[in-house]
């Protein structure tokens, strides 16, 4: 007897927080099995709880440390007998320092987070794409147009821009879609963008941000919207593309007299 395909399966680093779970939740909806890492064990299971409760999908919680590269493995257990259609790499780190006042360590610890990692995450699990799947790596506004006061943070993501580049050359002959999205002022805000010393970021830290063109800031779906179409079939000839979803904030220099202002 002929059994049914299984549902596509999406794998996102960073899936129990922010974004990362706003695109877990997005294609849940759309029907995808899911495998979601992140570091803090307590924080993946209610997020793997919470996406069996909301929609009728397989969801398994994986502890994985960006920089630890001996976890990796662990990653390819569950593809075994089964491809991978999608990868989204949303987990990061970020710093709130001038470059000048970074130490070569803390770049080195952002570069191993934001760039090395899912650079090794995409040659681990190569063995492990269906043709045609996708690889969708979220990057940010600050990599498009830096930011003096995230330095470090801002030079890693121009480099993950040009990685999904790269990569999008040598892995869409293989049916491979990479592409890159660069998410704006997104509330609630990264947990790790860090003034050195600090453990946790304050919730309350988007409230100052100013708003972008289109008069509001950005909403982890916004983002999840886009990650979704770009995995889809209809996004079927866009390959190595970089695209922002921040509001118009880095479309140029608006009027000072009209910043602020919702539209
Ligand atoms: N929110 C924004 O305003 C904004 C703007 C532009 C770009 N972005 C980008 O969007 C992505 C998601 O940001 P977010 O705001 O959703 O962040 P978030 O809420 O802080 O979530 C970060 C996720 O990544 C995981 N993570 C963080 N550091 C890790 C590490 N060293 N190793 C493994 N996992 C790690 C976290 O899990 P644990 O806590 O368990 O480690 C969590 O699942 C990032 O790539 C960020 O650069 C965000």
């Amino acid at each position: 007897m002929a059994r049914d395909n299984p549902p596509p399966l999406a794998l996102i680093t960073g899936g129990t927080s922010g974004i990362g779970f706003a695109v877990a939740q997005r294609l849940a909806q759309e029907g995808y099995d899911l495998i979601i890492t992140g570091r803090d064990a307590e924080r993946g299971v209610q997020a793997q709880d919470a996406l069996l409760q909301s929609s009728p999908t397989h969801c398994q919680f994986i502890s994985l440390a960006n920089d630890d590269w001996s976890g990796y493995q662990a990653l390819t257990k569950p593809l075994e007998g089964r491809g991978l259609a999608l990868l989204v790499a949303s987990a990061a780190t970020g710093l709130q320092a001038h470059l000048i006042d970074t130490p070569s360590s803390e770049l080195d610890r952002l570069l191993r987070v934001n760039l090395l990692a899912p650079h090794h995450l995409v040659r681990t699990l190569l063995p492990h794409f269906e043709s045609p799947s996708s690889v969708i790596l979220i990057s940010s506004d600050a990599g498009v147009d830096g930011e003096q006061s995230l330095g470090a943070y801002s030079v890693t993501k121009s480099a993950l821009n040009m990685m999904g580049r790269m990569l999008a050359l040598d892995l869409a002959p293989r049916g491979i879609r990479v592409n890159t999205v660069c998410p704006g002022d997104t509330r609630p805000g990264m947990r790790y963008l860090l003034r050195p010393g600090e453990i946790e970021r304050s919730p309350d830290d988007y409230l100052s941000w100013p708003l972008p063109p289109r008069g509001r800031l950005g909403e982890a779906s916004d983002t999840a919207e886009l990650v979704a179409f770009l995995a889809s079939e209809r996004a079927d000839f866009i390959v190595g593309s970089v695209m922002l979803v921040d509001g118009g904030s880095r479309a140029g220099r608006p009027d000072p007299s009209t910043r602020n202002q919702a539209h």
